[in-house]
């Protein structure tokens, strides 16, 4: 029994100092100390013995385990170790190796257009507002001085949800959602998703507008013209020129239609202005005074003017945009190039 224990510990600790991988050594682990190790055998074995030799080889059957078991512990380490420095030099990261580079996001130009007419317009001292999509007869016809089968109804094709509720078609709901709810004097802005039964390549379904409404007293006409000008300058630089053109809405009288410089020729005469060097781009008027008073606002005190520029056709033009569903698409082909 004492020479099988001075052989295991001899050639056990040979077999580990031989191992060179985690799972040979596994394999030495379990050959010995294992359920049916030799080592496990013989001290399952140790019943057997004479009892007067049994401290004797219970002792050297115990140093024997310990040093095969603190021959184990010391290669594991080993081993592990290696294997953790080959896996480092498998993983290396070469730091000098160029980036892929980091990918820049962009604003979507119709939001880019738009933050630049808010911006001009904030600084013109006009508020900010938002308003629903999902609206009311009344706010987008009836309080607009539209009342329910008025021929000015076909100028808008509109989708209808149920008799009293559609997709709004104008932003002008806002100038009634204001005129409600603020006390003149107040000027307002409000960008916006808009909807209309319409599409070819320059009119989508959804379009953008820019309602602006401004309600003071002694205020009209002129007022309005010269603030379209100022704005248009900041818009589309000094040397704009403005054209204005007499216009019908039931909501202002008079009802205007603003021209502007083609930006896709500046002026010289293209396909897109058929040769007259000018765009249309806004509708525009002072409020008919039954608007304000519908809404609640003394007409004999306090007048207003407005205008609600549609954008998309602005930003296609400045873009070099062919068709207008592109705007909406969010193609990233195409998002890439407007950068
Ligand atoms: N809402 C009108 C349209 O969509 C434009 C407009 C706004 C006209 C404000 C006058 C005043 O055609």
């Amino acid at each position: 029994m004492k020479e099988k224990l001075q052989q295991i510990v001899e050639i056990g600790v040979n077999e580990i100092a031989a191992a060179d991988d985690l799972k040979k050594l596994d394999e030495i682990r379990v050959k010995y100390l294992g359920k049916a190790g030799e080592l496990t055998q013989i001290l399952r074995g140790m019943k057997d013995v004479p009892a007067e030799d049994r401290r004797e080889v219970g002792a050297l059957a115990n140093t024997v385990r310990e040093s095969i078991e603190k021959a184990l512990t010391e290669k594991l380490c080993v081993l592990e170790n290696a294997k953790l420095a080959a896996d480092m030099e498998k993983e290396r990261v070469d730091i000098t190796e160029p980036s892929q580079g980091v990918k820049k996001g962009a604003l979507h130009p119709l939001t880019r257009f738009n933050n630049k007419f808010m911006d001009i317009c904030v600084a013109m001292g006009f508020t900010v507002v938002q308003g629903p999509e999902v609206e009311t007869d009344y706010y987008n016809f009836e309080a607009l001085n539209v009342p329910k089968n008025h021929p000015a109804r076909d100028m808008q094709d509109t989708f209808f949800i149920t008799d009293n509720i559609l997709l709004r078609s104008q932003t002008s709901n806002m100038q009634v959602r204001c005129m409600e709810t603020m006390k003149p004097p107040f000027k307002i802005v409000c960008p916006g998703r808009v909807y209309r039964n319409d599409s070819d390549s320059s009119h989508s379904p959804i379009f953008n507008q820019f309602e602006a409404l401004v309600v003071d007293e002694n205020i009209g006409l002129k007022d309005l013209m010269l603030m379209i000008k100022e704005i248009l300058k900041r818009l589309f630089g000094e040397d704009v020129k403005m054209r204005v053109r007499p216009s019908y809405f039931p909501f202002t009288e008079p009802s205007i239609e603003i021209d502007a410089t083609c930006q896709m020729c500046q002026g010289k005469g293209c396909s897109l202005c058929k040769g007259s060097g000018f765009s249309e781009v806004f509708g525009a008027g002072v409020v008919n005074p039954k608007v304000l008073e519908m809404s609640g606002i003394d007409s004999t005190k306090y007048s207003g003017f407005a205008f609600g520029p549609g954008i998309d056709r602005s930003v296609m033009v400045t873009n070099k945009i062919p068709n207008i569903k592109y705007l909406f698409r969010n193609d990233l082909r195409f998002l890439k190039q407007m950068r």
